[in-house]
């Protein structure tokens, strides 16, 4: 009998865990994926599109277009070190399109950064 309740009370404890550890889906925290959703709302959104596909507003005149997010080989092929050096130092730095600019300010905000990853990650997932 003790045992079982020990292992009823274990059980509960490591449920509660996963759940405040933001659903067990991968280590981000809830306050980064809040702000990596509320900066690419506010942010990326224009130019990259609410779904991740590209297809902003600010899009129409952009060539090359904002990378698809959805697109499984390109999340493959790329760390989640590279997005964030894209997002802070933009399109140049990288050898990418300067149709991409440089975000500095997320430079010392390990939080946002975090949650931007995850947020371009979860296009694809
Ligand atoms: C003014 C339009 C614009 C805005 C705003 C913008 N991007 Fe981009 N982004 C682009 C374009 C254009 C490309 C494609 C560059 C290329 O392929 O040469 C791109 C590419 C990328 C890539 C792919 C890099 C690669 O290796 O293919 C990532 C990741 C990215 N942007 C993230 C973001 C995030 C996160 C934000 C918001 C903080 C953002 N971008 C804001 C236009 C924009």
């Amino acid at each position: 009998m003790t045992r079982f309740l020990s292992t009823l009370i274990l059980t509960g404890a490591c449920a509660s865990l996963v759940l405040s550890c933001g659903g067990g889906d991968s280590g981000v925290s809830a306050a980064a994926k809040a702000k990596g959703e509320e900066i690419f709302a506010t942010v990326c959104s224009t130019c990259h599109g609410k779904s991740g596909l590209g297809d902003g507003p600010g899009a129409a005149a952009l060539d090359p277009k904002p990378r698809n997010y959805t697109d499984k080989e390109w999340q493959a092929s790329v760390t989640d070190q590279h997005i964030k050096d894209i997002i802070v130092q933009g399109g140049a730095a990288m050898g990418l399109s300067t149709g991409m600019p440089a975000h500095p300010q997320f430079a010392n905000d390990p939080e946002a950064l975090d949650g931007l990853v995850w947020k371009v990650r979860s296009f694809a997932r």
